[in-house]
């Protein structure tokens, strides 16, 4: 069997209650049927975490479903009108926290200051990071994606000490090319298999003492036709789905799909 994959259902700001609950039923049903053996993570509008964590959380026997968030607070306990600390979520079974995502960066401006203190706040506090990285069009057209990526890469790393006890395994880099996001056209697999081994070494370098590298997924575009293709590259270690796992079939095609 293929090795072990971690796939993440990124439902961005979509579904309702009942939408979203019979979803993740419907993914609870596939993996009780023995049709998924990867790790799957689900991340839902925080609103929802509360009653699908239950769902999830209930079933104990369902070791490879996690739930997660997709943004979270920098800061503790405080004066942040409408901010979600990462303690708030842990309280409703949160193991997966994404930070970073192009839509946060774009949409809201968030800046790599900010992604910076939210992954060392993460990591500081042994919580598992799911960081996103990605060129534009405009920068991959001038050729930029790598100087983009790198520069993304070290100023989210930048407050953690080297010395520092962070664990490896906490971090999974999300490699997201934007243009690829939503637009039905993913990275080709010649660029997925070249972007994630150009990240393995910017990683390898930067956590050169460490044993455990952080895994990197691919994101943009994957859907049931190109998802067994895009998770047999070498060096992709799962995937970050967005459109395609609001749709039960097709979401558990591509969790089935190696
Ligand atoms: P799509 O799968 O809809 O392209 O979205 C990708 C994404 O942004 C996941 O975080």
């Amino acid at each position: 069997m293929a090795s072990k994959k971690i796939i993440i259902a990124n439902w961005k700001q979509n579904g309702s209650l009942r939408s979203l609950y019979t979803l993740t039923n419907q993914i609870i049903r596939a993996i009780k049927l023995k049709k998924i053996k990867h790790s799957i993570a689900i991340l839902p509008p925080h609103v929802y975490l509360p009653m699908l964590s239950k769902q999830v959380l209930s079933n104990k026997k369902l070791k490879n479903l996690s739930i997660g968030v997709q943004n979270v607070s920098a800061f503790p306990d405080g004066a942040y009108t409408g901010e979600v600390s990462f303690e708030m979520c842990k309280d409703f079974g949160s193991k997966y926290f994404l930070v970073g995502h192009s839509e946060r960066r774009q949409l809201f401006s968030e800046s790599d200051a900010l992604i910076s203190k939210k992954v060392s706040r993460l990591l500081s506090c042994n919580k598992k990071v799911v960081l996103c990285v990605g060129e534009t069009l405009a920068e991959r057209n001038k050729k930029l994606e790598k100087k983009v990526i790198s520069k993304q890469l070290t100023s989210a790393l930048s407050l953690l000490s080297q010395g520092s006890n962070i664990k490896t395994n906490n971090i999974i880099v999300a490699y997201e090319p934007i243009w690829a996001i939503g637009s039905g056209k993913s990275a080709s697999n010649k660029d997925i298999y070249n972007t994630h081994f150009f990240i393995k070494k910017k990683l390898a370098t930067r956590f050169k003492s460490c044993k455990i590298l952080p895994k990197i997924i691919y994101g943009g575009s994957v859907n049931n036709m190109n998802s067994k293709d895009i998770l047999s590259i070498e060096g992709v270690d799962g995937a970050l789905v967005g459109g395609a796992s609001l749709n039960a079939k097709k979401f558990i095609e591509i969790c089935s799909s190696i």
